[in-house]
């Protein structure tokens, strides 16, 4: 046992992992990975279970689950170092989910704005798991007794959800679960759309020019930068929050990002210069960074037997850890063992 603080996430395999994710979440996780003073303990899930909210083909979402593992892996993360695992591997979510559907309100969950979403938008398809979601979410979470959940601004009401559902469940009973807290990484900007500038980057969206995937080829990656939505102001600035000047001050970020450079110097160096100049340069930046990664998953996703080794032996740390909290939670509810 460490005293690390534990840092858990997961990522659904919804869709090809954009740069949006890998700049705002996973090439974070790596950092904190190779930090060899960090001070936490990482865990991240492919959160295959969440995904059946909504309807997938069984062939395309077995595909999807395990090119998400690999491109995890090919992202940085070691899984001989980090726990990395596959969410329906370890039977525990379920199960206590289940257990922690029972001390959720409906009120709560009607609460949610995300399930008001999504059931606007898949208006044929408003099942129950689609509803109780964040209770499946808090399981992840509170099984492996996180400290620190990074998340995006669109998960915070459910980790406040299972904050209460851990402080309703302890005060009812004994301490037993951890309650988790937020864990923001500094100045991250958030990648937005390239077509809309004004949205999030999002792996959902049904425009394949508003995102780039991390796996798009150098070329794809060039022409969609050059159709990037700018505006009229024919002046390089960062401006964040500015209304109409989102395009380009995303562009800047993202140069920023993934060039390591300060955002004065990236500015600077387009100064005299115009939109078509620096989007070539932001398109070319991108793809250089982004090279590393195509090479590796096509190295890993290759490799069947390694990624089946590294997703079993993870999956049965995983089931370890949380059968530990799970049989606690038995124990207390009432349910023999
Ligand atoms: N619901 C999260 C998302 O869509 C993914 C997720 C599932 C998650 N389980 C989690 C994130 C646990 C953090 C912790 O982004």
């Amino acid at each position: 046992m460490s005293d690390k603080k534990i840092i858990l996430s997961g990522i659904q395999p919804s869709g090809a992992i954009t740069l949006g994710n890998y700049l705002g979440a996973v090439s974070n996780w790596v950092k904190l990975q190779n930090d060899p003073e960090s001070l936490y303990e990482c865990y991240y899930m492919v959160a295959d279970l969440h995904a059946l909210t909504v309807r997938q083909e069984a062939k395309v979402l077995r595909k999807r689950v395990l090119d998400t593992y690999a491109l995890l892996i090919a992202c940085g993360l070691d899984p001989e170092k980090t726990m990395v695992f596959i969410q329906s591997q370890v039977p525990a979510h379920a199960e206590l989910a289940w257990i922690l559907s029972c001390y959720t309100q409906f009120g709560e969950l009607s609460r949610m704005t995300q399930f008001k979403d999504k059931a606007q938008k898949h208006k044929d398809n408003v099942n129950a798991g689609l509803f109780t979601y964040p209770v499946l979410m808090a399981a992840d979470i509170l099984l492996y007794q996180a400290d620190l959940v990074p998340v995006g601004i669109d998960q915070k009401q459910h980790l406040e959800l299972a904050r209460d559902v851990a402080i309703r469940f302890n005060n009812t009973y004994s301490p037993t679960f951890k309650v988790p807290e937020p864990f923001t990484v500094k100045e991250t900007s958030k990648i937005m759309s390239l077509t809309d500038p004004t949205k999030k980057m999002s792996k959902s969206d049904t425009n394949e020019n508003s995102t780039i995937a991390i796996l798009d080829d150098r070329d794809t990656i060039i022409r969609k930068f050059k159709r990037a939505v700018t505006d009229s102001f024919a002046e390089i600035r960062f401006a964040p929050g500015e209304e109409g000047r989102e395009g380009v001050t995303n562009l800047l970020s993202i140069y920023s990002a993934v060039t390591g450079r300060a955002m004065d110097a990236c500015v600077s160096e387009f100064s005299g210069k115009g939109y078509g100049d620096l989007k070539l340069a932001v398109g070319e930046a991108v793809s250089d960074a982004l090279a590393h990664v195509r090479e590796r998953f096509a190295e890993v996703s290759a490799d069947k037997a390694y990624l089946e080794r590294m997703y079993t032996e993870n999956s049965q740390r995983a089931q370890y850890i949380s059968n530990k909290t799970l049989s606690k939670v038995y124990r207390k509810v009432g349910l023999i063992r």
